[in-house]
């Protein structure tokens, strides 16, 4: 018995075969696709897709399903644009006067320069990982133990009283939770809030702050053993009951230094970096290498677009092969490029995209991999993944999620933003190397003497970028966002900047989506006629 037979004897409904685990929910990346009658489907209609990123290489993937003729034109040698790890062989170039680099991480050491984790409300990325085969595993964003590190130079007026020290993550939130807690209950003991909450109902709210807090039945914060144990005196065998580290006084804290916003995006807090979040065993390229895999002949490499025209039928791509210019016509276009490279690019694009091209900003953003000859971070610290952070240019230092307890380690030395971005991407590949180094000693003193090469980059002197990812306000979102989610006659927009969900893979997959499903149904209509 088929299960369509099955379904069809019983009259079960689709709900209660759900429920009872006879068929598979409908795949989350399944297609919203109009019911097109016959000879609606997209058999041997011409579309050139310009990028292989995500965005470029799902909607060739998913239209090639339909049977539809798709070529994608990559300017790099690989695949995956701002989806890309770094790992010993690496080598790149970057513009205005970048020195070349190759990285020589050793075997199983690397970092992703991009797109390097995958919340786990991204449901349709998660998707794809399932059904193209890439496995995944936890990625540790959130790290207790991890660092925040206040850097005040000498001559800084105010009154910080936490600079220039490192700070565990626990201490400092767990410190805040308790006189917070511990402030409330005491405005709620008063019976400041009676007016609005029953008796019983603020001795619940007490007691939850009893709990948020760890008080003491005084319902006073006199500190608690989830900021640690001091120094060779965690709990153990015999007579070691523990020795639990005092706190910080609720003014020393209040002058710390870490209410500045540097400090405040914060794993447990933020939609996108709460847990679970994950990443592909070996690497996210893993994601674009699979999908590669499914375009076998259909990604033309090195070939960067050098003009992008409308014609009667369609559109006309121009782009370099070998320093000569090749030309490809076809009935559609999707174009994934970054909004920045397609400023000076000449093509027949109407005015209104030209002008997002040139208003929607890129962040400026950059990594740096820097690899230890130890893991001194889990074996002296005790870190395992996270991120540690500081006002300093470095911004963030992410431990890796995965090859715990190995020899060597690929930690990221920085991940900035903006101006810190810009300062540090301008400088030579050894001046970021040394800046890296000289911030990062002040939180791990073990780094000059583990240290052993790096990989820096800044998405915005990569070739083919332009920056991280669109970043949009209210007001280029009214003006210049809506000329990019309809098609300029033929040609089509996609990749996170045509989304809501932009910095993000499941950007470009959605994108792809709306543009698949936008193409399919414009085809269906002229089918029809
Ligand atoms: N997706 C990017 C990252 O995970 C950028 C980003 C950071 C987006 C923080 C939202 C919040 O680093």
């Amino acid at each position: 018995m088929t299960r369509r037979d099955f379904i069809n004897a019983t009259s079960a409904s689709y709900a209660s075969l759900l429920a009872w685990g006879m068929v598979q929910p409908a795949s989350a990346s399944a297609l919203n696709l109009p019911s097109n009658g016959k000879g609606a489907d997209g058999k041997g209609r011409k579309v050139i897709i310009l990028g292989a990123g995500l965005a470029g290489m799902t909607t060739a993937y998913e239209l090639g399903k339909l049977g539809y003729d798709c070529t994608v034109l990559e300017a790099r040698s690989r695949s995956g644009g701002r989806v890309w790890t770094i790992r010993g062989g690496t080598k790149e170039t970057e513009l205005n006067g970048g020195t070349a680099q190759t990285c020589s991480f050793g075997d199983g050491l690397y970092f992703n320069g991009g797109a390097a984790r995958i919340p786990h409300h991204h449901q349709l990325t998660l998707q794809y990982c399932r059904e193209l085969g890439v496995s995944l595993e936890m990625f540790n964003g959130n790290n207790e133990a991890a660092y925040l590190y206040n850097n005040r130079p000498a001559d800084a007026t105010g009154t910080d009283t936490m600079a220039n020290r490192r700070v565990r993550i626990k201490e400092y939130h767990n410190d805040m939770r308790g006189y917070t807690a511990e402030l409330l209950a005491k405005s709620l003991d008063q019976s400041a809030l009676d007016q609005q909450l029953t008796k019983e109902d603020i001795e619940k709210l007490v007691d939850f702050l009893k709990n948020e807090g760890d008080l003491n039945t005084a319902h006073l914060y006199k500190g608690t053993n989830r900021r640690g144990y001091k120094s060779k005196a965690e709990p153990g065998a015999g007579t070691m009951p523990g020795e639990v580290t005092d706190p910080f006084g609720l003014t020393d804290l209040l002058r710390s230094g870490f209410m500045q916003p540097v400090f405040y995006n914060v794993g447990d807090y933020i939609y996108e970096q709460q847990t679970t979040l994950m990443q592909p065993v070996g690497g996210m390229d893993a994601i674009p290498k699979a999908l590669e895999k499914k375009l076998t002949g259909k990604i033309i490499f090195n070939a960067p677009v050098s003009e992008l025209r409308k014609t009667e039928n369609g559109v006309r791509v121009v782009y370099q092969l070998a320093g000569k210019p090749v030309e490809l016509t076809g009935e559609f276009c999707v174009c994934t490029l970054p909004l920045p490279m397609l400023k000076n690019l000449e093509s027949d694009l109407s005015g209104t995209v030209k002008r997002a091209a040139d208003f929607v900003p890129y962040i400026k953003t950059g990594k740096i991999g820097l690899q230890f000859k130890r893991r001194f971070w889990e074996e002296d610290d005790w870190i395992y993944g996270g991120i540690s952070r500081t006002n300093m240019d470095i911004n963030q230092i992410w431990y890796p999620s995965f090859g715990f307890q190995g020899k060597k380690g690929v930690l990221i030395g920085y991940y900035n933003f903006y101006s810190r971005a810009e300062a540090v991407g301008s400088l030579p590949v050894a001046e970021r190397e040394k800046l890296a180094l000289t911030q990062g000693a002040k939180i791990h003193a073990q780094y000059p003497a583990e240290f052993e090469n790096s990989f820096s980059l800044a998405w915005h002197r990569i070739p083919y970028t332009g920056g991280g990812w669109a970043t949009y306000d209210d007001s280029t979102r009214k003006k210049y966002y809506p000329a990019l989610l309809e098609p300029d006659d033929n040609i089509y927009f996609a990749g996170e900047h045509t989304t809501y969900l932009t910095a993000w893979m499941a950007g470009a997959f959605t994108s792809a989506h709306r543009t698949v499903e936008a193409i399919h149904a414009r085809v269906g209509e002229y089918t029809k006629k």
